[in-house]
């Protein structure tokens, strides 16, 4: 499973690089709003950190700007992919772009219809929001599980299964069970997988017998 980091701080995407888990990044407007930076220097930024696909987002919802928008994007950097909403508008964009190899990710997907009419349109990436269905009383998971199962069903998909709005670590587990191919957290969410009581007393233990020991490696 790839994982992508939901967010546009610089010093939390470098801080991740060197653990080797940064496989992306993914933001949206209201990630960029949280940011208080100019959008397009930004995501130029990221993309001359993360080798790894950056989504950036359209802000727009009519055609014809949503085009106009995905031009001015997808120009910053080779890894850019353009993420567009699951929208008619959007999934034309989408086509349009993906037919002329830009990577495109289709996002705000919460049923596995819209996962069809993205995989269909070429999209790169969909991105169910599995939390904010959880939010809702709806098992975000399942949507997961049927995007997974429905595209295994037909090859002639490539469309990758991007699971985003993700709030917990069984979010991901569940997730990477099902074959979900790319997950996007904050994170915050991405280190709390490090986290097991038995691994932090297990390693105090080790610690203090090692010092009974009196010895050194160095
Ligand atoms: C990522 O592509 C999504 O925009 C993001 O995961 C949404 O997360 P949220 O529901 O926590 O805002």
């Amino acid at each position: 499973m790839k994982f992508f980091a939901d967010t546009s701080d610089i010093d939390e995407i470098k801080a991740l690089i060197p653990t080797g888990l940064l496989d992306g990044v993914t933001t949206n407007p209201s990630i960029i709003a949280k940011s208080g930076r100019e959008f397009l220097p930004l995501i130029k930024e990221i993309t001359e950190i993360v080798s790894g696909p950056v989504s950036a987002e359209v802000a727009a919802t009519d055609y014809e700007t949503m085009r106009k928008e995905a031009e001015v994007l997808r120009k910053i950097a080779d890894n850019v992919a353009v993420k567009v909403p699951l929208t008619p508008d959007g999934l034309r964009v989408c086509k349009e772009l993906s037919d002329d190899g830009t990577m495109v990710n289709v996002t705000l997907c919460f049923s596995a219809g819209q996962a069809i009419l993205a995989a269909k349109a070429g999209a790169t990436f969909i991105s169910p929001f599995i939390g904010r269905l959880d939010d809702l009383s709806q098992q975000g998971l399942d949507l997961i599980s049927d995007i997974c199962r429905i595209y295994d069903n037909y090859p002639q998909f490539d469309t990758e299964v991007l699971v985003a709005s993700v709030r917990n670590p069984m979010h991901i587990i569940e997730s990477a069970k099902m074959g979900a191919h790319v997950m996007t957290a904050p994170p915050k969410v991405i280190n709390q997988l490090f986290n097991h009581p038995l691994t932090e007393s297990g390693l105090a233990a080790f610690v203090k017998d090692w010092e009974k020991t009196g010895q050194s490696i160095l």
